[in-house]
């Protein structure tokens, strides 16, 4: 007996739906939203036996488990289809005949007596106990050689921020052109950065903030100074805030909740003395990291003549960067604070001479592979902040004012918790530094692969939102990580 009718059309859908993926590199979000599926393979001597095609018995199987749980055969839906569709089984079997020959060691698997069995939910209802329970029904069933779940077990995150009461108040989650649209990166598996690795490397960090006490966010190496400059406890405490506030029912939500996150102090004894030492907590940081992982470097430095530059006009630290993202790990670096256009050349402390290390034009450019940050208003059309670096070295920005995240209160010296709204080129990054997460969360849920340096650096780009005046403003755009998404970027 043929495939029933149905079934060839159901086959016929797949394939041409397989074809459009492959021409039209836009894709809506429900076409990359995985389904629930389970792959079942036949006994191979089961359809010989009955002489009927495979599909059918799997579709007659699956309807005999899910009515033996009390399901109509009414209202289980499902489709069956080959579990390969890409190939014929002709160039299955070549490839096998080549494998043999390759390896004669080889076992060749039988792909036509696999199918996979389609359920209309989204993988995120993966864990459903009725599908564990239909894998089990199955597996007992004589025709039935093997029997397992279809793609990895990733569960979309499950992020509830309505219930955090400062939500409303953190626009660059949201969409739009407005934030990075991390809302959106949320519904995706890896969109919340679940499987990645984060470390900030700054001071004053109160990790016991009530928003961010449960992530049990780890100090590696270094101090956690708090009161540089008369109170910088809120610095570190807000930069976390916006990373990983999180998902309660109190203050706000992080961008990337589930992010493993840590610590390291640029301040360090050396020799029984305390000094800040930024080349050796980045070199720290780098020698934690894996390939793909994220540091920000919540710091810059002063030239010549007091202006502040991003710390790699400084070759030690420059050095430090450099062997980071060489060893595969992302680096996000604020551009500073100091109003600089970075294509003009830099008198640093102790040079005779300015040099254009951030000119992109210029001969004596160099790059550090880093990730450069600047800062933009909170409202759109977005201009540059007249206190952000800009320059051809910038790489993207985001918000510079207006970020809502946790802090602790300084005026009383009490160090309560509380929240405020963050800003500078300090509170752009944790931003871009969120993105940059998501987005390698979602690539290797997807790939099971990560992005490297240059390529993230590359994709943080692609279909971000402009500033105002492009050409003038000089702080590249703002991530969109819907477009990223919806542009079948991450998959
Ligand atoms: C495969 O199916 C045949 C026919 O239904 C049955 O006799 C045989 O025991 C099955 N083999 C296994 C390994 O279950
Ligand atoms: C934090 O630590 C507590 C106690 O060890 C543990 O129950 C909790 O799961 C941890 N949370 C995270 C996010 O690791
Ligand atoms: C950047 O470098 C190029 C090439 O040397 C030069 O023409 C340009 O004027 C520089 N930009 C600034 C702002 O100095
Ligand atoms: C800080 O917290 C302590 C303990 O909850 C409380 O007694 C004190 O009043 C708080 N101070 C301020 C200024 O809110």
């Amino acid at each position: 007996m043929m495939p029933t009718r149905s079934l060839m059309l159901r086959v016929l859908c797949a394939l041409s739906s397989f074809n459009r993926a492959l021409t039209a590199p836009a894709v809506a979000k429900d076409e990359i939203a995985p389904r629930v599926a389970i792959a079942v393979k036949l006994n191979s001597s089961a359809s010989l036996a009955r002489s009927v095609a495979g599909a059918d018995i799997v579709e007659d199987l699956v309807h005999k488990a899910l009515s033996n749980s009390g399901h109509s055969k009414r209202e289980a839906q499902f489709n069956v289809l080959p579990l390969i569709t890409t190939l014929t089984p002709d160039q299955i079997s070549e490839m096998i005949e080549r494998a043999t020959k390759l390896t004669p060691s080889y076992k060749p698997g039988d792909f036509s007596s696999w199918f996979q069995v389609q359920f209309p939910q989204s993988a995120a209802d993966e864990e459903n106990p009725e599908i564990t329970q239909l894998l089990s029904k199955l597996a007992v069933y004589q025709d039935v050689a093997s029997v397992q779940h279809l793609g990895g077990r990733t569960k979309a995150p499950a992020i509830q921020p309505n219930d955090d009461p400062l939500f409303a108040d953190q626009g660059y989650l949201t969409g739009d052109g407005v934030g990075i649209d991390a809302v959106y990166a949320w519904d995706f598996p890896g969109g919340d950065g679940a499987g990645t690795t984060f470390i900030d490397i700054e001071r004053g960090w109160k990790l016991t903030h009530e928003d961010l006490v449960d992530k049990n966010i780890t100090l590696l190496y270094g101090q956690n100074v708090q009161d540089r400059y008369g109170g910088n406890w809120p610095h570190g405490t807000a930069v976390l805030g916006e990373l990983f506030m999180t998902d309660n029912t109190i203050g706000g939500v992080g961008i990337v909740p589930a992010a493993e996150a840590h610590v390291v102090g640029i301040t360090r004894t050396v020799g029984g003395v305390p000094v800040e030492n930024e080349p050796e907590a980045i070199l720290d940081a780098a020698n934690y990291l894996a390939p793909g992982d994220v540091m920000l470097l919540e710091m810059q430095t002063g030239d010549a003549n007091g202006d502040l530059w991003p710390v790699e006009i400084l070759d030690a630290q420059f050095d430090a960067i450099s062997l980071a993202t060489a060893l595969g790990i992302i680096v996000i670096e604020p551009a500073a604070n100091g109003g600089m256009d970075m294509d003009q050349p830099v008198l640093r402390p102790g040079d005779a001479t300015a040099v254009a290390i951030l000119n992109r034009s210029s001969p004596e450019f160099r790059d550090s592979g880093a990730v450069v940050v600047g800062a933009g208003s909170a409202a759109l059309p977005r201009s540059r902040l007249p206190f952000s670096n800009f320059g051809s070295r910038v790489d993207v920005h985001s918000w510079g004012e207006g970020i809502t995240t946790s802090s602790v209160v300084t005026s009383d010296f009490s160090n309560n918790d509380t929240y405020d709204e963050f800003s500078g080129t300090s509170g752009a990054s944790p931003i871009v530094a969120g993105a940059a997460l998501s987005i390698q969360g979602m690539v290797q849920a997807n790939r099971g692969a990560r992005l490297t340096p240059a390529e993230m650096r590359n994709l943080l780009t692609v279909g971000g939102t402009p500033s105002a005046d492009p050409a003038a403003d000089k702080i590249g755009v703002q991530p969109d990580l819907r477009a990223l998404i919806d542009g079948g970027y991450l998959e």
